[in-house]
């Protein structure tokens, strides 16, 4: 047995680089813009757990229903025996695939957390000591190296993060997990799907304020990173519906005109009373999309299943 293995793919001082990079390019271009993927440090992960169980956010009740549904179904279907997990955070969802999926060899979760990835490798090899865990540090958005385990693959990335990314940025994505199938391999993708508006904002705009404490918190991590003096009560939490592109928007708007100062990158940034800086965009998706978007990758869709009350969906598509 090789029980736990962990490659980092990842330079340790990727992620200050990175952070450097995008807060100095979002907070210089009007409109301002910070990416989502900087909410996500130990309290920000722990406010994001909360939000899972917020009644208001139901994707994440959505997308277990259909997993747990579904996953006899996808084990037959794919015959896995790598599973890929892109994202895997405390791999809570996978369990229900690997307790389905008896033939695996390898689970490959990949995410940017290394305290995350050797937590949730060590307990999963406790319940499933057969298994082999090879888990990457690694940005899934980049180019990934996976290790060379048996076929056939099934790569999972799940919760509707994919709809963090703009349009462009997805086809992009969607071509690089392709590239790391064979034909026949498939893809497993959980996707928010378009619903009610009131239904939508609410998700992202919860009562207890949570998903407002959320949005804060990529301020808090900017001013702890790069020494920035940003004041988190200066700015208002605002979810929209836009209509056109079908996505939410999170946005964190000035209450007042003032000036942030971000040492790190020897930097003031003026806002002016009002002014929105984008924080995140969720993409909320129909098949007819998600079927065009997965073939221009080269994915033929195979399975399209959503909760009874369809609001989430997977999708199960096989690499041509
Ligand atoms: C983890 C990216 C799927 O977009 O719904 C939750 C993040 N943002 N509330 C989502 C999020 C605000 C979430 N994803």
């Amino acid at each position: 047995m090789s029980p736990f293995l962990l490659t980092r793919t990842l330079p340790e001082d990727a992620t200050d680089a990175a952070l450097r990079a995008d807060v100095l390019h979002g907070l210089t271009h009007t409109p301002k813009t910070l990416p989502p993927k900087w909410f996500y440090d130990a309290h920000g992960s722990e406010l994001f757990d909360r939000i899972t169980e917020l009644p208001e956010y139901y994707p994440t009740r959505a997308e277990r229903e259909v997993l747990i549904a579904r996953a006899p179904e996808i084990a037959a279907t794919t015959g896995a025996r790598t599973l890929v997990e892109l994202g895997s955070g405390s791999s809570e969802k996978t369990r229900h695939l690997l307790d389905a999926l008896p033939g695996l060899h390898t689970y490959v979760p990949v995410d940017v957390s290394e305290s995350a990835l050797t937590q949730a490798g060590q307990a999963l090899i406790a319940e499933h000591p057969e298994l082999g865990v090879h888990a990457l540090i690694a940005d899934f958005t980049g180019g990934l190296a996976l290790p060379g385990t048996p076929g056939p693959r099934l790569v999972a990335f799940l919760g509707g993060t994919i709809g963090n990314l703009l349009p462009a940025e997805r086809a992009t994505f969607l071509a690089s997990v392709r590239a790391l199938l064979s034909p026949g391999d498939t893809l497993l993708l959980g996707t928010d799907l378009v619903k009610d508006e009131s239904v939508l904002v609410a998700a992202y705009d919860d009562a207890a304020g949570v998903t407002a404490e959320f949005n804060k918190n990529v301020l808090h991590v900017v001013n702890r990173e790069l020494g920035a003096d940003f004041d988190p009560d200066a700015f208002a939490h605002v979810a929209l519906w836009d209509d056109e592109h079908e996505w939410i928007e999170m946005r964190l708007r000035s209450l007042t005109e003032q000036t942030v100062k971000i040492p790190a990158l020897d930097l003031a940034v003026e806002f002016a009373d009002g002014e929105e800086l984008r924080t995140e965009i969720s993409a909320k998706f129909r098949e007819e999309g998600v079927r065009r978007e997965l073939g221009a990758a080269g994915l033929d869709l195979a399975h399209w299943w959503t909760d009874q009350e369809g609001r989430f969906a997977l999708s199960l598509s096989v690499a041509r």
